[in-house]
């Protein structure tokens, strides 16, 4: 992931460090989840706190309680505009209306306008009949039909039966219907691999606590969490048969790993105490023998 600086005069350079360095500070000051909004001196943020039309101030709620928010994602990132400046129309005055083809969020534009920062998703998602499809000024979904604006929140695998299943269904595309289900699936199993990871992560901090070699079952906990992190590439390609594949693999080698461990469990920890108990017992016959 990379932040990367929209203002492209490099005169704005040095401001736009200073900039940044004000975010750094304000990050490592403020505590997480209070977010003080006004220290980021950005006008579009400001004046639209209190803005009550509709629309813009229901986006700006939903903006708020965001993850974007919380990284000052601020609305010029998307929407163009100049938020250097505090009135509305020198402010609204270089962005451009959502339905003119060179604003940033006309539909065919906004994978770019994600990609500028989601750099990975963008560079798979371009390699798929929905960029395809978008570029051809078609219907397809956009980075926006999933990451509903402006919440943009990840969606969890029951969302996606009725978002999938608008354009691929029986009457529209019979050839591929099967598809809402099949990504159900294809998250199920993500958020399987992730709990398969989860587990195998306690259990070996618990081996290793107890003082067992778990150098083996590391590897393969290794494994897994490379399949886990490459979900978002894997995911955006819209290759579910390959996503298949990945995720499975994951899975064994997460299995293969707690399997490693439950079969060490039961004689590693006993050895150093069956010695005691050994050594305890040769000196209880000991001191019997002697009584006698
Ligand atoms: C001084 C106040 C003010 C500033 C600064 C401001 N806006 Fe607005 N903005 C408004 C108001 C008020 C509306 C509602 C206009 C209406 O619908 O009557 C609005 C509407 C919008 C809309 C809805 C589309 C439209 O044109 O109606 C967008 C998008 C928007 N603003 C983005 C921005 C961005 C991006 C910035 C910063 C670059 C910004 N605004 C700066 C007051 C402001
Ligand atoms: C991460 C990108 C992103 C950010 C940040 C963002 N928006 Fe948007 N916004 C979009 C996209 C994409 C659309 C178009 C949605 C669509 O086509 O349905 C949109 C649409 C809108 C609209 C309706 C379309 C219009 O222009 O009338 C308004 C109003 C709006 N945004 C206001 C805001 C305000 C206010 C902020 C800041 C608080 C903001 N947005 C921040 C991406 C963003
Ligand atoms: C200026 C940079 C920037 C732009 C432009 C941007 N994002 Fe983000 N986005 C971020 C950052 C920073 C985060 C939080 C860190 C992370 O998850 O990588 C984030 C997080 C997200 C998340 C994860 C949310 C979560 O709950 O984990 C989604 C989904 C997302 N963005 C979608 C979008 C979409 C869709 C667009 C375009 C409409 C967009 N972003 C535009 C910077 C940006
Ligand atoms: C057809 C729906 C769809 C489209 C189109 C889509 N996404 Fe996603 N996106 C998802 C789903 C589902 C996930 C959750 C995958 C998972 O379980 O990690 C996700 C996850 C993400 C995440 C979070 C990844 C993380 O690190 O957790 C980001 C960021 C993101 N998408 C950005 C984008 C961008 C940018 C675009 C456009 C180029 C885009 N998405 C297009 C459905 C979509
Ligand atoms: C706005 C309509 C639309 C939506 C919504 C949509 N798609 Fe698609 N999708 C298409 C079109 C059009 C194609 C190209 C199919 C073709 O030309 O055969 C396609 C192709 C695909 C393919 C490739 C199919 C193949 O045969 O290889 C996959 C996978 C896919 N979509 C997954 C999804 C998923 C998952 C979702 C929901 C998160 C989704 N789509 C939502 C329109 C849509």
């Amino acid at each position: 992931m990379t932040l990367k600086n929209t203002k492209s005069n490099s005169s704005l350079y040095s401001s736009t460090c200073l900039n940044l360095l004000l975010i750094v500070l304000i990050f490592l000051i403020v505590p997480a989840g209070a977010v003080d909004l006004d220290a980021l001196n950005n006008s579009c943020i400001n004046c639209h706190e209190n803005v009550t039309v509709k629309k813009p101030s229901e986006n700006f709620q939903r903006w708020s309680d965001s993850i974007h928010s919380s990284y000052f994602v601020t609305c010029d990132a998307c929407h163009g505009g100049n938020p250097d400046v505090t009135t509305e129309s020198e402010a609204h005055s270089t962005m451009k209306n959502v339905t003119d083809p060179k604003s940033p969020i006309y539909f065919k534009n906004i994978p770019e306008t994600c990609g500028k920062c989601h750099s990975t998703e963008l560079d798979h998602f371009k390699n798929t009949m929905h960029f395809e499809r978008l570029r051809a000024e078609a219907s397809a979904p956009s980075c926006a039909t999933c990451h509903k604006p402006h919440s943009f929140k990840v969606l969890k695998a029951s969302e996606l039966l009725p978002l999938c299943s608008v354009c691929h269904n029986v009457r529209d595309m019979p050839s591929s219907a099967n598809v809402p289900n099949d990504a159900k699936i294809a998250l199920e199993m993500a958020d399987e691999l992730q709990n398969e990871i989860m587990a195998l992560s306690n259990s070996l901090s618990d081996a290793k606590a107890k003082g067992m070699d778990v150098s083996s079952a590391q590897k393969d906990l290794d494994k897994a969490t490379f399949v886990i992190k490459d979900v978002p590439s894997l995911w955006h390609s819209f290759n579910l048969k390959a996503f298949d594949i990945q995720i499975q693999s994951g899975i064994d080698s997460a299995r293969k790993g707690q399997n490693k461990l439950s079969e060490v469990e039961p004689t590693a920890p006993s050895v150093p105490g069956f010695g005691i108990v050994m050594v305890l017992g040769l000196f209880a016959t000991l001191y019997i023998i002697r009584k006698i």
